[in-house]
């Protein structure tokens, strides 16, 4: 057995379903198979800026019951960057040291941090700084992190999203109406991409290929004189107006994206006489219970994390790839933001089924595909596609 350890474990960033698994996969590993301790440390690095420092050692029994549950129960935050702290006067100070010292205090050998991009970026700049021996593990329900293929809490928000749109077929067909249902993803189309396929969806607009209303209209019209008065329309939150204007919700100083669905509603009904209501799906697809391909994703990375630390190689972010658990250094993880590639399968396979993904080429495409007649430069672009 390997020297006993004592290690920490924290979540940063928004929350998502599968994180409670997380938790719970290390505590068991470096338990039961390892037998060191682990520490919960509370609202990620708040809780090492705390005095005493606000962590809670985790047992095998105590993180069970976690497995399915949603959240994240040592609690989170998206504020507070460490290296520009908002203090109550509204300067911004450096407390970076307070951090690394309350990791040194608890008597951490190691860190495991489970973020996305940025919130791993920030552990590991204080790693580097203050001597931290961390571990990194994927999640956002985004799952726009660099090189792994697969996020913590993305299928669980896929899933939800699709449940939702399996329900709104049934009402748009019974009132003849265009229903837009708006889904987060921050700059990534891949909830909207994935859960638009999955149910069925007959429009899906996401950040990465630009749309015109034009277009949309008249796949709607299509679909009419094919004889299906409804349509169901998904939307990536930060699908921009045709004129290229992002929308905020309220005026924060982050950002909050929303509103792209009620403007598609009020433009597409001026445009199409159509009726049209929208589904902002919003943190439902961040809660619930976690998806099964999300607690073996989390149960998988969770024991890999624990292994890399038992072999004293730090600094690296577990990820999924080739169906398999693998790991990278953290830097070269998160250095490409890793939104949907218009040139991608999932994209040709949308294009395939006849979705119309708000584009010229789109519609070129199933145009030429229903007049089996595509001029040769078309049918270049269906096969390159
Ligand atoms: O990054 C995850 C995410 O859920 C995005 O999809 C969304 O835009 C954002 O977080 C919402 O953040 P908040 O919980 O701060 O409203």
């Amino acid at each position: 057995m390997d020297t006993a350890k004592r290690i920490g474990i924290l979540t940063s960033g928004g929350d998502c379903a599968g994180l409670n698994a997380v938790i719970r996969a290390v505590t068991r590993c470096a338990i039961e198979v390892y037998g060191w301790e682990v520490f919960g440390i509370n609202k990620a690095t708040h809780g090492l800026m705390s005095r005493p420092p606000q962590a809670i050692q985790l047992r095998t029994q105590q993180v069970d019951p976690y497995l399915t549950m949603g959240g994240t129960f040592l609690g989170t935050t998206t504020k507070g960057d460490p290296f520009a702290f908002p203090m109550a006067n509204g300067s911004l100070i450096d407390r970076s040291e307070e951090i690394i010292e309350g990791y040194h205090q608890l008597g951490l050998d190691a860190l495991i941090g489970i973020g996305g991009d940025g919130s791993l970026a920030i552990l590991r700049k204080l790693a580097q700084q203050g001597g931290i021996n961390l571990v990194g593990i994927p999640k956002t329900i985004d799952n726009d992190v660099g090189i792994t293929e697969r996020s913590i809490g993305f299928d669980t928000a896929v899933n939800i999203a699709t449940e939702a749109i399996d329900r709104l077929h049934f009402t748009a067909a019974s009132h003849s109406r265009v229903m837009i249902v708006e889904v987060m993803g921050r700059d990534a189309g891949h909830i909207a991409l994935n859960a638009g396929i999955a149910g069925g969806a007959n429009i899906i607009l996401i950040p990465e290929i630009p749309y015109a209303l034009t277009d949309i209209c008249h796949h709607i019209k299509q679909r009419q004189a094919d004889g299906c008065d409804y349509s169901i329309a998904v939307v990536s939150e930060a699908v921009r107006t045709e004129s290229g204007a992002l929308i905020e919700k309220g005026h924060f100083a982050d950002c909050r994206l929303g509103g792209i669905g009620q403007y598609l509603s009020e433009r597409l009904s001026a445009m199409s006489d159509v009726e049209t209501r929208v589904t902002v799906l919003g943190h439902t697809q961040r809660g619930g219970i976690s998806s099964p391909l999300d607690r073996i994703l989390a149960s998988a990375f969770g024991v890999a994390a624990v292994d890399l630390i038992a072999q004293a190689q730090y600094d690296r972010m577990v990820i999924w790839q080739d169906r398999s658990v693998q790991s990278v250094p953290i830097a070269d993880a998160i250095k490409d933001y890793r939104a949907v590639d218009p040139q991608g399968t999932l994209v040709k396979t949308a294009r395939g089924l006849g979705i119309c993904l708000g584009d010229q080429l789109g519609n070129q495409c199933e145009n030429a595909r229903q007049s089996n007649s595509a001029p040769a430069a078309l049918a270049t672009a269906v096969i390159t596609t």
